[in-house]
């Protein structure tokens, strides 16, 4: 009988601390998936070597050594890529340049994923941005977790960003990942207090302990079809969630978050 957990491919480019939690989860049985393949922009990242502790393929698609112009024909249409892109803005060369290169970096990515044939793919600190051409293999089965609440604070620094604000309470999401950079519909968000005599060091350690519990339940969900996509009235995706442990999750989180 086929194995009918899901399939889930991580995308890590460092530490990898999210993996090591859906892979936690995973092998404690509350999530019934498992991590088919860890990937990564950095053949270093520790993440990877994360996975190969508990015997997880992995694959690393060095960006660095992505060529800024493809050997031959480009595997993907530039024009309709550029239209479709929402990461970056400038002079049509160098826009093109970015996107060709980060592309013909993604189609091995896409290439080297295949063969795992991923239900879901989740970005766990993947410090890539991706295009339409990624998206395209997988429609809405990227997810990402972003630490921030969004849509405030996206971009790479989210704990910094929060703090440095003064906000008094800071958040994390789980979002599905669309053209733009952290815009994609929300599944789920945890919020954590900030307390006056905070450092940022405490910010990131209150945060990163609610991902790693919010991304392996996110996923759960996902696994039992519990995420239900939807459209606002303007036709933007919306998520619902529609799980019965849902509140007492967040009751129990948020609540673990404050001091
Ligand atoms: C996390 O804070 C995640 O939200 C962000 O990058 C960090 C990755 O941490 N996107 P790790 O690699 O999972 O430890």
């Amino acid at each position: 009988m086929a194995d009918p957990r899901l399939k889930i491919a991580v995308l890590v480019s460092g530490s990898g601390s999210n993996l090591q939690a859906v892979i936690d989860a995973c092998e404690g049985g509350e999530l019934p998936g498992r991590v088919a393949v860890a990937a990564s922009d950095n053949p270093e990242a520790y993440g990877l070597e994360r996975a190969r502790r508990h015997g997880i393929p992995t694959l690393a698609v060095d960006y660095k050594k992505t060529p800024e112009e493809p050997p031959g024909p480009l595997p993907f249409d530039m024009e309709k890529l550029s239209a479709e892109q929402r990461l970056f803005t400038g002079p049509e060369e160098e826009l093109r340049r970015r996107l060709g290169r980060l592309a013909l970096f993604e189609e091995e990515l896409v290439r080297g994923l295949e063969p795992h044939a991923p239900d879901v793919v989740c970005l766990a600190g993947f410090m890539r941005l991706l295009t339409p051409h990624f998206l395209s293999a997988y429609p809405m089965r990227v997810m990402n977790i972003h630490p921030a609440l969004l849509p405030a604070f996206p971009g790479t620094d989210g704990y910094g960003d929060t703090f440095r604000y003064g906000c008094s309470f800071g958040g994390v999401t789980v979002h599905f990942v669309d053209p733009g950079e952290d815009t994609g519909p929300v599944i789920a968000q945890l919020v954590y207090p900030i307390y006056p005599d905070d450092t940022l060091e405490d910010v990131k350690k209150r945060g990163l302990g609610l991902e790693h519990r919010l991304y392996p339940r996110v996923l759960a969900w996902y696994a039992r079809g519990q995420v239900e996509v939807g459209k606002d009235p303007e036709g933007r995706a919306v998520v619902r969630v529609a799980a019965p442990d849902y509140e007492d999750f967040v009751r129990d989180a948020v609540l673990s978050a404050l001091r």
